[in-house]
């Protein structure tokens, strides 16, 4: 019998709800090692992204996992815009906790996804399934950060399916589209779990009902689910139903989801006007088999199994209750965990 090792992972997120299930699925899976967690602006505001990202980890009961607090804005604009409608003033769906578990570390996410890197040369995936400022402040600051690590896996971008924010920008893009540009050009091959498969497997009233017949940890993400999927009925499918997003990078990254198709192409960020945002990928070798682009150095998944929202709904009916509390407390007051 031969075993895997787990991957080493370095996961960042701008934790509203479907970050939240990533979170749990690279602590849950025995398939990952999860060496650090970084918080970044985008869904919701930083301090809200990192308490949620801290509060995730301790119910997972992962509260050895680090968690560094990342950028609270884009890289060149001032303004950074968020999603509550999307997520819900507290990230959860307005179904959170309101506990504050557990505190930052003191190095900046960049600074701990560079030493992590540094601390197991070649074998640590970055998984980014947020706004991609502190990987883009990373590579700044550790120009050789591709060549430390085993590869780079984010959630972001579309290579066929249409935009989220604009008609051709998905969000994690569309938030910083100079860090992606950076993070694209950085000479390594960058994974792009976009909107072509993550709106293709979803997560419904069904699968909520599994979850809160589970353990109090079902019962929690069945919680944060109801907001999420009411706002995807209405600007999405028409019924209630959410895309899963986020936890399918970790999952592409962790190998636990084989990707059906994925080429080897060439791509590029554009960061003006009217498409500011959008990936481009060069797909036209697709009627031939994408046959080999010189430069090519993007792998947009373009199709996955839709299935794969029923291997995360059992990993979290598996694991049975949260570490934590998962009643909601009035204020937020902290708590030791
Ligand atoms: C991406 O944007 C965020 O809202 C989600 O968490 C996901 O990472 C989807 O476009
Ligand atoms: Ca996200």
């Amino acid at each position: 019998m031969t075993t895997t090792a787990p991957v080493k992972m370095v996961l960042d997120c701008d934790t509203g709800v479907d970050d939240t299930l990533a979170i749990l699925y690279a602590a849950l899976h025995p398939a990952v090692e999860l060496l650090g967690v970084g918080s970044v602006w985008g869904n919701v505001d930083l301090d809200t992204a990192t308490r949620n990202c801290l509060h995730t980890v301790h119910l997972a009961g992962r509260p050895d996992v680090p968690v560094a607090r990342g950028a609270d804005r884009p890289l060149l604009q001032t303004e950074p815009v968020f999603a509550y409608h999307v997520h819900g003033d507290d990230g959860q769906g307005n179904a959170g906790t309101g506990r504050v578990l557990g505190e930052p570390v003191a190095e900046s996410a960049a600074e701990q996804m560079i030493r992590i890197a540094r601390e197991h040369p070649g074998e640590v995936e970055v998984v980014a399934v947020g706004p991609l400022t502190n990987v883009a402040i990373a590579l700044a600051a550790c120009p050789e950060l591709p060549t430390l690590v085993r590869g780079i896996t984010i959630m972001g971008g579309a290579a066929l399916a249409p935009g989220n924010v604009t008609e051709v920008a998905e969000a994690n893009i569309w938030c910083d589209p100079d860090a992606a540009a950076a993070v694209f050009n950085a000479g390594w091959t960058v994974t792009m779990v976009g909107l072509d498969v993550t709106m293709l497997t979803t997560l419904d009233d069904g699968h909520r009902e599994r979850l809160a017949a589970g353990g109090t940890l079902g019962q929690y993400v069945a919680g944060i689910l109801d907001h999420y999927i009411g706002y995807f009925a209405a600007a999405s499918f028409g019924e209630r139903r959410s895309c899963m997003h986020d936890a399918l990078a970790v999952a592409v990254a962790a190998g636990t989801l084989v990707p059906d198709l994925a080429p080897l192409v060439r791509a590029y960020v554009s960061t003006e006007g009217r498409t500011r945002g959008q990936t481009v990928c060069d797909l036209r070798g697709m009627y031939m088999g994408f046959p080999e682009q010189e430069g090519a150095r993007c792998r947009p998944v373009l199709r996955t199994d839709p299935a794969f929202a029923d291997q995360v709904v059992d990993l979290l009916v598996a694991a049975g209750d949260a570490a934590v509390p998962v009643t909601p407390v009035a204020g937020t007051e902290e708590e030791s965990a």
